[in-house]
């Protein structure tokens, strides 16, 4: 039921932790089953230089989570902001119907985490 790059994301995932250092925090949570993200993003140059993320969800926010860092990391920060829920279940092989809503964690954790950081950017 779940392509093999869901699998291998979810078993090994990447850029799993947190930066103490961040420029800038999204998190979100989704209120279908209560799971949550939270993403960090250092950023130089308005380029996303590393990213880390604490997801507490299901396999398939754990796999979408892991494979959005992967897609943004070395991306500039409008580059990242055209990333949609979609294009992370794509890259992912696809998610069961049911599943879909566990990308938009992803990807809603993202636009909060360059809002954060582009209200830092205005408040400097
Ligand atoms: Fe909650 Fe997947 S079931 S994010």
């Amino acid at each position: 039921m779940y392509s093999e790059k869901v699998m291998d994301h979810f078993t090994n995932p990447r850029n799993v932790g947190e930066l103490p250092d961040a420029d800038a925090i999204g998190e979100t949570g989704s209120f279908k089953c209560g799971d949550t993200m939270k993403l960090y993003l250092k950023v130089k140059d308005d380029r996303i230089e590393d990213i880390k993320f604490q997801t507490f969800g299901c396999g398939a926010a754990i796999a979408s989570s892991s494979m959005l860092t992967e897609m943004v990391k070395g991306r500039t920060i409008d580059e990242a902001a055209r990333v949609t829920n979609q294009d992370v279940a794509d890259q992912l092989g696809g998610l069961p119907p049911l599943k879909l809503h566990c990308s938009n964690l992803a990807a809603d954790a993202l636009q909060n985490a360059i809002g954060d950081y582009k209200s830092r950017q205005h408040s400097r």
